[in-house]
């Protein structure tokens, strides 16, 4: 009876958090200030449809979209360089939880590594495949596994999709991850951390001041209602097995605000 409480309510959160996401994508200034983005941009790569972009932006707005992107594949080109990486010299990598190309679209034209997207949501990933042509993409399921063998990739980049796992789903993940990942291979996932304490109840920050991960709508993962808050502690001493962290960067994600950055080596 608990549980079936529990499922319904998130069940209905969602539905209303639906339509928040529907009534967002049409706001009326929004679109017309995306027109004028549209119209610049227009002979460069084809840019999503508004809801679409509020699927993985949280908000319409196409001005943020394509610079937001940029500025995350530039903090992504940041945190190799300052651990001796470098993207150019990379074979393969994957953006995991892709949505439509906000990022992977500022490696058209990247020399060097195959790129590979792939997300749980299939309306996404049909979007990128037809307008990103220089990148391959796959659905996969909310659960693991990928269609990739093991060793597959030498960076696996994550932005903004651990915040959206509750945190069984998050170990078989980043398990997985490892597994399609080489030897020495990267990943670099970003996390909501200590610049979200103040939006938390009183209840939920006592957890997190103790080191806890904290998980918002467990019952809707991948979606943006689930919403995961991970202490430096719980990212240091429990979040990756298996993994070396090279860096952790409170507020480094500079195309995801607020967010923490986070590079880890498959030992
Ligand atoms: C907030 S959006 C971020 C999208 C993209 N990483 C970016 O920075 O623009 C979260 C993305 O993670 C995807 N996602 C959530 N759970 C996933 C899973 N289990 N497997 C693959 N993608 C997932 C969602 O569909 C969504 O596209």
């Amino acid at each position: 009876m608990a549980v079936g409480g529990l499922i319904s309510r998130v069940g209905l959160d969602l539905a209303a958090f639906r339509v928040w996401e529907l009534l967002r994508a049409t706001d009326l200034r929004a679109r017309l200030r995306n027109r004028r983005v549209r119209a610049l941009a227009a002979r460069e790569l084809p840019l999503p449809p508004e809801r679409l972009i509020v699927l993985v932006a949280g908000s319409p707005d196409l001005g943020w979209f394509v610079e937001g992107g940029k500025r995350a594949m530039e903090s992504i080109r940041g945190a190799l360089e300052r651990n001796g990486a470098k993207l150019e010299d990379m074979q393969a990598v994957l953006d995991f939880g892709c949505g439509c190309g906000r990022v992977l679209r500022h490696c058209a034209g990247l020399q060097g590594p195959s790129l590979f997207g792939c997300d749980y949501n299939p309306e996404l990933i049909a979007w990128s495949r037809r307008n990103l042509p220089f990148a391959s993409f796959a659905v996969n399921d909310i659960t693991p596994p990928l269609g990739w063998p093991d060793d597959s990739f030498d960076l696996v980049w994550a932005l903004s999709v651990f915040t959206h796992l509750p945190e069984a789903l998050q170990q078989h993940w980043l398990s997985e991850l490892r597994r399609v990942l080489r030897p020495g291979g990267y990943i670099l996932l970003t996390t909501q951390g200590a610049a979200y304490e103040a939006s938390l109840s009183s209840e939920e920050r006592a957890a997190f001041q103790r080191g806890e991960l904290v998980v918002r709508a467990a019952g809707a993962p991948g979606t943006n209602l689930c919403s995961a808050f991970h202490p430096e502690q719980y990212i240091r001493e429990r979040l990756a097995p298996g993994f070396d962290l090279l860096e952790f960067v409170p507020e480094g994600a500079s195309g995801n605000p607020h967010q923490d950055q986070i590079l880890l080596r498959k030992r």
